[in-house]
């Protein structure tokens, strides 16, 4: 039975809900209490099969005992402790960790408590390693629509979902984007990485002919879009991406917020989509979502770049009271242990090819207009209500959660990304609920 003193909500109205409808949502509320492995408990005692691991986080399943353990255990040693000219043991070790598994030489490791931190930190490292580098006009930023890089105001000026953007006035100057590659038309139902789209590189050679490679600090981008509807980069996309970012001496920023962690069917999307960045971004999975944590991983050359000065002098004027928190460092420790010791990222690549058949036997089904799919993470578009864009798949959603399903929605399009510790039987039960949803939506 659920625990009533957690269940029983006096009153909706001072939570203020983020991203959320809260008056619809407040009409008609949906309330989680419990958790465990691939499933949460409602506050009507139902179980819903999670099939978003939270938000794309908690990868490795839900109370984890070694990663509870672990948080009590620093929570008794040490709940917190400066992280300004004083360290302690758990972030060397998780930065370390982090770094034996991170691709290349992104060796050295910032951390911060949210995507959204990373994304803003991870500018910031940009253009001071320019600065740094005698390249001080280099300050210019390049995202790309449909991109999402949390909500600072950073990540909103660089990402490009309109209605994430529209409310929130000029954000940062000196922006550009480039343009997405999701095509309907060119695309529809690929399964994995789509073959058409790769020219669209290209526009990255417009854009610094524009405004000059001298003016420009950096490239930030998914390697597969996730909030915008689990966009696949097109073959060869990313490797172009990289190339015109080192013929320009511009930074290649992966945000692999979604995407890292085993998502893809590879330790991080750098490695499923064999691309370098030069910095990454990773939150999320980093704790299995336990403890909010996350960090930008840097390389040699942007790291040494600004190990420069006099001993004495602090490198970069940037952090967080909370950057490399204790409880946090606990957390990632024994989630990265988890990861190698049950082999998660080669468990997703294992299973890939039985979620891309399943997830593609929805073709066919009503209102289904595109199935997309990589690694261990899916989405289904379905046509818009005429006027009504999003409307349909909110029902889709809030109808799979009464059958006992959690699916994301996004516009028009149901994102799906299980825990990595899902097993076929659970695959099946998704697409049976879906399925089952799809037919009797209007
Ligand atoms: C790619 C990407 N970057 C950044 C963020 C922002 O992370 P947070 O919500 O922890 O600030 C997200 C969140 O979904 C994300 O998907």
């Amino acid at each position: 039975m659920p625990d009533t003193a957690q269940t029983t909500v006096n009153d909706l109205g001072p939570y203020w809900m983020p991203f959320t409808a809260n008056r619809q949502f407040k009409a008609a509320p949906r309330m989680l209490v419990g958790a465990k492995d691939m499933h949460y408990t409602t506050d009507d005692g139902r179980q819903v099969l999670d099939g978003i691991a939270g938000m794309w986080c908690v990868n490795a399943g839900h109370g984890r005992r070694e990663i509870i353990d672990a948080i009590k255990a620093q929570a008794e040693r040490m709940d917190y402790a400066t992280a300004f000219q004083m360290g302690h043991p758990g972030a060397f070790e998780l930065a370390s960790k982090l770094s034996n598994i991170l691709p290349g030489d992104l060796n050295h490791v910032f951390f911060a408590n949210s995507g959204s931190e990373a994304v803003d930190t991870a500018l910031k490292i940009a253009l001071a390693y320019h600065r740094a580098n005698g390249e001080a006009t280099r300050t210019r930023l390049i995202g790309r629509e449909r991109g999402y890089h949390g909500v600072g105001f950073g990540g909103t000026a660089v990402g490009g979902i309109s209605n994430n953007r529209k409310q929130f006035g000029t954000m940062l100057a000196g922006i550009d984007h480039l343009p997405h590659t999701h095509k309907l038309s060119e695309m529809a139902f690929s399964k994995g990485q789509p073959v058409w789209g790769t020219h669209l590189a290209e526009e990255l050679e417009r854009i610094v002919a524009l405004h000059d490679a001298s003016t420009i600090a950096a490239v930030i981008i998914e390697p597969m879009a996730g909030s915008t509807g689990v966009l696949v980069p097109p073959v060869g996309y990313l490797d172009r991406i990289r190339q015109i970012c080192t013929k320009h001496g511009i930074l290649l920023i992966f945000d692999e917020v979604i995407t890292g962690f085993g998502r893809t069917g590879a330790a991080f999307g750098a490695d499923r989509f064999g691309v370098q960045p030069d910095m990454m971004i990773m939150a999320k999975g980093l704790t299995n979502a336990a403890v909010p944590m996350s960090a930008v991983a840097a390389s040699d050359a942007v790291h040494d770049t600004l190990m420069t000065g006099p001993e004495n002098a602090i490198e970069l004027f940037h952090g967080y009271t909370y950057s490399g928190h204790p409880l946090a460092c606990a957390a990632g420790i024994a989630t990265l242990d988890i990861y190698v010791r049950d082999g998660l990222f080669d468990r997703a690549a294992e299973l890939a090819p039985y979620w891309e058949d399943a997830l593609h036997s929805l073709k066919g089904a009503p209102h289904v207009i595109d199935i997309r799919n990589i690694g261990l993470v899916g989405a289904v578009e379905v046509a818009s209500r005429d006027g009504a864009p999003g409307a349909r798949t909110y029902d889709l959603f809030v109808q799979c959660f009464e059958e006992g399903l959690l699916v994301r929605q996004t516009g028009d399009t149901i994102a799906l990304s299980p825990p990595l510790i899902i097993d076929k039987t659970q695959i099946d039960r998704m697409i049976d609920i879906i399925g089952t949803v799809l037919k009797r939506l209007d």
